[in-house]
């Protein structure tokens, strides 16, 4: 049985409409990227399956629990288990980098102060951060900001990591230690990952399948080989970066010319 699963969810903002049918499967130790336009839903499936944003319809199961619908306290045990790097890494800039990872810790309920010590040093450990825990969020660059998000989502040893952009708008040195750094716990953690990208050569690098969200539904799922082979031009337009934006350019160009 898969690990996580969506099944013909549903979800609109009004008259928006975000997935208007989106079934997809992640195997238990499985890394699947998910690609897609900017607006196509991505952000919107992570808060989903972690309980901030509620199904329209459908069913979300997660080990064999039907998950979508429970209350708040239900969630809580679910983000015990599953941990997110959000877009922009979302950290609370009132609080330390220390105070920061050791959030989701006091969350669920942690109150030995010396083992939630352990564990952030340990998680700052894992993302290369060791010693920075006084710090505070405005003292850190863009890419040390995703790594302190990043330490904040392992600190409650998840057996799921939801990672949404965890590389964009970084410079390539940190492209590619955070590339390094989700394949790295995907090994010494073991961890079922969700990785939400736009950066193609990461996909590639961290992935067993990709799967593509457009129009509320996915359009391809499947190996890295398939997705580079694909025939579908929706999907050979987006691997290889023929954005419609490009298109309407040219055609502006060309009527101009
Ligand atoms: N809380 C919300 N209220 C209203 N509309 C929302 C909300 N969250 C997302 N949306 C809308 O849902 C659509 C999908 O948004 P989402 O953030 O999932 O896109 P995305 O694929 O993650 O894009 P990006 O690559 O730019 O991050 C967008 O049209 C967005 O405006
Ligand atoms: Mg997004």
């Amino acid at each position: 049985m898969a690990l996580i699963e969506f099944r013909d969810v549903r979800k609109a903002f009004g008259p928006k409409v975000v997935y208007r049918g989106l079934n997809l499967a992640i195997e238990r130790g499985e890394s699947l990227t998910v690609i897609g336009g900017s607006g196509q839903g991505k952000s919107v499936m992570l808060k989903m399956l972690v309980g901030l944003l509620s199904v329209d319809s459908g069913e979300i199961s997660f080990d064999g629990q039907v998950i979508s619908g429970l209350d708040e306290r239900g969630f809580s045990k679910v983000r015990r288990r599953i941990g997110m790097l959000f877009q922009g890494a979302a950290l609370f800039d009132s609080l330390t980098v220390a105070e920061n990872v050791a959030f989701g810790l006091r969350e669920i309920g942690e109150r030995d102060e010396k083992a939630i010590r352990g564990r952030v040093t340990e998680s700052l450990g894992y993302v290369g951060l060791e010693g920075s825990e006084d710090l505070w969020p405005a003292d850190l660059s863009g890419g040390m900001k995703k790594r302190v998000g990043l330490a904040r989502a392992i600190a409650v040893r998840p057996e799921v990591l939801l990672y949404d952009e965890p590389t964009t708008g970084l410079d390539p040195v940190n492209i590619a230690r955070i590339t390094d750094l989700i394949q790295h716990l995907q090994r010494t953690l073991d961890v079922t990952s969700i990785v939400v990208t736009h950066d193609m050569p990461s996909a590639f690098r961290v992935s067993n399948r990709i799967a593509m969200i457009q129009d509320g539904t996915v359009i391809f799922s499947g190996t890295p080989k398939a997705l580079a082979n694909a025939d579908d031009p929706r999907v050979r337009d987006f691997v290889e970066g023929n954005a419609p934006e490009n298109e309407d350019a040219s055609v502006i160009l060309g009527g101009t010319a």
